[in-house]
């Protein structure tokens, strides 16, 4: 709901008030973002802050007033939410408000995914503020919607005057907190160690920033952070989450002024940005969503996995029940025939998997990742049936057919490069730099896109494709000018939207050398994204952790794998790989034909286990109990809407001679049900299993999991 009281602006979510008040001189001011407060004018109190500040407050300076939309240089000389340079030179600014216009509905971001309506209440208010001096309009867009405590925002710039300006930096959001003691909570990570949860203090003078300019959200550090007051846990405190619905470089920084204040941004990284705008020229930020918990990190989750689930991932498959998939890669690599293809994917039709995946190798003269990218036509010496052959002889398995692509890069080693070697990105002046041997597809040129959704679309034409992998696996150097990877990103938008709106049966499945762009602008229109190379159960548990502080369980691609793992040589029993990835769209990625037949028998019974759980898997509240970065014990537990049915996960992770373990308390579980354990057939109320607690009965070995499925009685 979005209301207007005298000079006050209101917004409401299920709980919570996001409140902007415009002072006598037209600024806008944050006013309180947190609990819900009552409806009314709170302009006049909109001088507190002024309050106590000796000489200083005789300026009556900006730099003291919690705002919506900073500028830098007249008064307020804090870091800005924008900069821009008039050709003049000059690059001081100042906005006031011309009007406001509320309207029902979600926000439009010009030509980037942002949330929908999906049928739920929404209303989206522009604050059209002006800079009149030098001919300089911004429009700020926030969307609420009535269930949920969000507030998604981005910013729309124009330049009104009658010369070129330059856009230095235009974040989507920017959040003035009051005096307190918070912390920043940020993802970060490397390649197969993606989205380890930092938390950092944050003191007066130090200028905390979780960026990345490494082309695409990058596995560096995820475009997602939180402040919390210090000490909040997963079920208490106060946070206030910021997800960035964008693909390419971002930053969210934080910073502590003079008097303990709080600034938090979030928008594309204003390091490597500039956008000149000409007279008349709009530039549109990525949409920032917001969300405020006064339940701690839990509940800002379940927050953000709702809106994502309902409001941000398209089609048909976002909601679905997801194939359990088997994918060749780590079972065969580069080294594969049609026949040893058909033998795997009989061996898992044999074992119950629905989905059979031909990942990297199947095209040009693909044997190894030093040629063929861009050359997406079969490589009939491997696959003498062609794709649409193999595909028919998986279909007559009683299969789905799925393929890998990384359609926006070629190699130099490649007939596209040969026919295009001036489609790449690259600066005029220099060689470019390959990366794992390649170069990447310049987007922000029309016709590379038209060539990419074009090829694509053929691949897709010639086969029976049920499934697509799409990978991107290198980060982005040698961009030509400034500003140039937000036009890339722009570019890869396009593409993929155009992709998956002519194919909306394609389950389509993101990859970025495992999980280097996960983000919610790929989540827009593939609902579940490769989480990691790293397919280790115990490495697996901080990587689905961590992810899960932004995104839904259901988003998370997770396989069972080859023990010892490829990537990091662990031992880890088939219990372990597949206890810990049911919390995930679970598959498998392994040579099935080795198993033996008790493990056979155990792969049949974990795809019975993931199609009882994928209902919660899909629609579940996550709650997580312990954190492998705090200690020796990983568990966490999906709990259905109706709390009727809970699944709960727990890992010991260490073996410990002589050690007892603490009961686990599980969470939002109905007090007065009864639920009764799948396996064991005990009975345990509600109550008990929260406010006591159960053992779990851990083996006695490292990486012990345990699972528990609990249904209530009727
Ligand atoms: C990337 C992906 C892997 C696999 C390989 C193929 O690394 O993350 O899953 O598809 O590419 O080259």
């Amino acid at each position: 709901m979005i209301t207007k009281n005298g000079k006050t602006i209101h917004l409401t979510g299920r709980g919570m008030s996001y409140i902007m008040v415009e002072n006598d001189d037209g600024d806008l001011l944050h006013f309180h973002f947190g609990r819900r407060l009552p409806d009314c004018d709170y302009a006049d109190m909109a001088d507190e802050w002024t309050e106590g500040l000796g000489p200083i407050s005789n300026m009556a300076s900006l730099d003291v007033y919690p705002q919506e939309y900073p500028a830098y240089g007249y008064t307020d000389l804090r870091r800005p939410a924008y900069g821009v340079t008039r050709e003049s030179g000059g690059f001081v600014s100042r906005l006031r408000v011309r009007e406001y216009k509320i309207r029902e509905g979600t926000a439009a971001v010009d030509g980037m995914p942002c949330l929908f309506g999906g049928g739920k209440k929404a209303q989206t208010l522009e604050a059209v503020l002006c800079d009149d001096d030098i001919g300089l309009n911004v429009s700020l867009f926030y969307t609420v919607f009535d269930e949920y405590d969000i507030v998604a925002r981005c910013a729309v710039i124009t330049n009104r005057s009658e010369e070129d300006m330059t856009l230095n930096s235009a974040f989507s959001s920017s959040l003035d907190l009051p005096i307190g003691n918070y912390e920043m909570l940020h993802l970060s990570g490397t390649w197969g160690r993606e989205r380890d949860i930092v938390r950092t203090p944050l003191k007066s003078g130090i200028k905390a920033e979780a960026s990345n300019a490494r082309g695409g959200s990058g596995h560096q550090i995820n475009p997602f952070a939180a402040i919390a007051e210090a000490g909040a846990e997963e079920e208490s405190g106060e946070v206030y989450g910021f997800s960035l619905i964008y693909s390419g470089n971002h930053c969210t920084a934080a910073e502590v002024d003079q008097f303990g204040f709080l600034r938090v941004m979030q928008g594309i990284n204003p390091f490597g940005f500039q956008k000149k705008l000409s007279p008349g020229e709009a530039f549109c930020t990525p949409q920032s969503v917001l969300c405020y918990s006064d339940e701690g990190f839990g509940k800002m989750s379940r927050e953000y996995h709702d809106v994502y689930r309902n409001n941000l991932m398209r089609g048909k498959w976002a909601n679905e029940p997801r194939p359990v998939l088997i994918n060749n890669w780590e079972g065969t690599y580069y080294d594969f025939t049609e026949d040893k293809l058909l033998k795997i994917a009989k061996s898992a039709r044999g074992l119950g998997i629905d989905l059979f995946v031909l990942d990297d190798g199947w095209f040009g003269k693909r044997n190894s990742d030093n040629r063929s990218l861009g050359d997406w036509t079969v490589n009939y010496e491997k696959l003498p049936s062609g794709i649409d052959g193999l595909a028919e002889k998986i279909n007559g398995l009683g299969m789905k057919f799925g393929l890998w692509i990384e359609p926006e890069m070629v190699n130099p080693d490649s007939e596209l490069f040969r026919s295009h070697p001036d489609w790449i990105v690259r600066t005029a002046d220099r060689e470019p730099a390959q990366i794992r041997n390649q170069y990447i597809l310049d987007l922000s040129r029309g016709e590379v896109c038209e060539y990419v959704i074009n090829a694509v679309s053929a691949v897709l034409k010639g086969a029976n494709i049920e499934y697509i992998k799409w990978d991107m696996n290198r980060q982005m150097t040698d961009m030509p000018y400034l500003g140039y990877n937000h036009e890339y990103t722009l570019g890869f938008y396009r593409v993929v939207s155009a992709v998956t709106e002519k194919f909306p049966n394609v389950l389509f499945e993101g990859c970025s050398a495992g999980g280097g762009r996960f983000d919610p602008g790929v989540l827009a229109y593939m609902p579940q994204i490769w989480a990691s190379d790293n397919s280790d159960a115990v490495s697996r548990l901080k990587i689905q952790y961590g992810t899960s502080m932004c995104y839904p369980v259901s988003a998370i691609s997770t396989h069972v794998t080859a023990s010892p793992n490829h990537q990091c040589g662990r031992n880890t029993s088939l219990k372990t790989r597949g206890d810990t990835a049911y919390a995930g769209t679970f598959g498998y990625e392994l040579d099935v034909t080795n198993l033996t037949d008790e493990e056979r028998a155990e792969v049949k019974e974990q795809i019975a286990a993931y199609r009882r759980l994928q209902p919660l898997v899909r629609e579940g509240d996550l709650y997580r109990l312990q954190s492998p970065f705090e200690g020796n014990y990983c568990s966490w537990e999906i709990v259905s809407r109706d709390r009727k049915s809970a699944f709960l996960f727990a890992c010991k992770i260490l073996a410990l001679a002589q050690s007892k373990d603490a009961r686990l308390r599980m969470r939002g579980l109905d007090e007065n049900k009864t639920y009764v354990e799948r396996t064991s057939k005990k009975r345990f109320s509600g109550a008990l299993l929260m406010n006591r607690g159960i053992k779990i009965p851990y083996a006695m070995s490292d990486f012990a999991t345990v699972t528990m499925e609990f249904e209530a009685e009727e």
